[in-house]
């Protein structure tokens, strides 16, 4: 029998409300684990939980520093359990145990900046002459629900989780029914560190059933949300019900643009990070290259290489840093993927490497590599979400602007060059929420993360993103005559 795990909600340990899910290895396509199963009375008992805490005052009454304190330790407890938990997250996800490992580092990292900084959401004071007295609190919403995808279960939960507990919001926190089971340890740190009962729930249901209830409960305050567009519309439409504010992180089709003095044997570290690292299922994947013609052949060359390079197999075999790529999260997107390149094949797009599934048990797709892609193909336009790269070409710098943001989203783009200036002009046209300059993947948990167009609003990671946590109450004092 596998192994069984509950959701987290009021301070207990409970089960599901629509019964139990069975958790695919996306290795094997075999179960991996058990886990309960969410329904909207679970998230009703969660979110009035959540609404008591706030209520009673357990997160605001406490001194900011105090609280920032614990949310701190829930980083160190679950850092000390990283390979225990990277081993269960390889397990359900599929990425290799090395990637894991860095996901549960990364998610710790936001517990220790955002708890750092508990006590540093300040308001101002604003002068109104002598007869008043007059500043401002930043005050947080009270419920926060946080929607969480599966491609980073645990560093998309940490950053939410970190910063909506650090403003002093109650977090109910719905993770992916795809990957629930590495999350509890949020739940076990929040036990083991002594948070007020009720600060913070974590379960997982389904999307319709169990996440939809909590979108549209009339309890919740706030909501974060992390995945595609198309439910990343229902649930803004939700909150326009019941006027609550969203952040909405709905994913990206971004491009780097190489230009003909870039370091072109550095760009191969960029492409194997981000565009093979968790075979591709990331929002902010380096997902298509708009290249100078006078480089373009020899990159195309380049870039099958890192692919070619690179082996394929189970997650929990691939221990170490190196050229490999575990399998992607179920079948249904593997297949979607595989048509994707399939299609644009069937459009004139050479597959200079890859394009299929290997003669493997679960669901492995082959590191590809496109060339000959137009601006206008559905396969330059629409998120794959996979370990597919498409190479379009450039002829001047205007072009290559217009290429790059000739999509509906804009979570990041970037500019490969040594000329700064040639850098710098991109940076200001570009149409994206994070501009990489000669690194994919610069920045971190300090540096703010989010999209223009239809990759959403709102910012996650950073200072900015506290903001998405708290609202602004000015206190106005008549101080008598001057
Ligand atoms: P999804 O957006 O449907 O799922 C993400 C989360 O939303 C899960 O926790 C799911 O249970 C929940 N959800 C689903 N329907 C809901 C509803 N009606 N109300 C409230 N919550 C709901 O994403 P899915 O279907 O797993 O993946 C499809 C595509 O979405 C991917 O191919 C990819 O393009 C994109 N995606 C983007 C992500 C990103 O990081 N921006 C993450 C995951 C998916
Ligand atoms: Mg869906």
């Amino acid at each position: 029998m596998n192994c069984y795990l509950q959701n987290w909600i009021g301070g207990e340990w409970i089960d599901g409300g629509a019964g139990r899910l069975a958790v695919e290895d996306p290795a094997t396509g075999e179960p991996a684990y058990e886990h309960a199963c969410a329904d909207a009375g679970d998230v009703a008992m969660a979110v009035a939980s959540a609404r008591a805490c706030h209520a009673r005052g357990l997160l605001t009454r406490m001194r900011p520093i105090e609280r920032g304190r614990l949310v701190q330790a829930m980083g160190h407890w679950i850092a000390e359990r990283t390979d225990v938990i990277a081993e269960t997250l390889t397990h359900e996800q599929g990425k290799p145990l090395w990637e894991a490992r860095n996901e549960v580092v990364n998610a710790c990292r936001y517990f220790e900046y955002y708890g750092n900084q508990a006590a540093l959401v300040e308001g101002r004071s604003i002068p109104l002459g002598a007869s008043y007295l007059d500043y401002t609190v930043l005050e947080p919403y009270g419920v926060s629900a946080q929607i969480i995808p599966w491609n980073f279960p645990l560093e998309v939960a940490a950053r939410s989780i970190a910063a909506g507990l650090a403003t002093g919001n109650a977090c109910v926190v719905k993770t992916s029914e795809l990957t629930p089971c590495a999350s509890g340890c949020f739940a076990q740190a929040a036990e083991a560190v002594g948070l007020p009962t009720g600060a913070l729930h974590v379960f997982t249901g389904l999307g319709p059933d169990a996440g939809a209830a909590l979108a549209s409960h009339p309890d919740v305050n706030q909501i974060v949300f992390t995945g595609s567009i198309p439910t990343g519309q229902k649930i803004a439409a939700a909150a326009s019900r019941t006027v609550v504010p969203c952040v909405l992180e709905l994913g990206g089709k971004s491009a780097a643009i190489v230009h003909d003095d870039a370091d072109l044997e550095a760009f191969e570290t960029d492409v194997r990070r981000g565009i093979f690292v968790n075979a591709g299922q990331i929002c902010s994947a380096l997902s298509r290259v708009v290249a100078h013609v006078s480089i373009h052949d020899e990159l195309v060359d380049r870039i099958a290489g890192v692919a070619r390079s690179l082996s394929i197999g189970p997650g929990l075999e691939l221990t170490e840093f190196g050229p490999n790529m575990g399998p992607m999260i179920s079948a249904k997107q593997r297949d979607r993927a595989v048509d994707m390149v399939a299609g644009a094949e069937r459009e004139g797009v050479a597959v200079v490497t890859g394009g299929r599934r290997p003669n493997l048990p679960g669901h492995f797709m082959d590191p590809t590599v496109l060339s000959g892609v137009e601006p206008g193909m559905s396969i330059a336009q629409t998120e794959i979400f996979g370990p597919v790269i498409s190479v379009l070409r450039f002829n001047d710098e205007a072009d290559s602007i217009r290429i790059a943001n000739g999509t509906r989203y804009g979570l990041v783009a970037g500019v490969f060059t040594r000329d700064l200036d040639r850098a710098t002009r991109a940076a200001r046209a570009l149409r994206a929420g994070q501009v990489f300059v000669n690194e994919w993947f610069a920045g971190g948990v300090e540096t703010p993360f989010g999209g223009f167009g239809k990759s959403g609003y709102g910012r996650e990671k950073g200072r900015e993103a506290l903001m998405n946590y708290v609202q602004t109450k000015n206190v106005a004092i008549r101080i008598g005559e001057s």
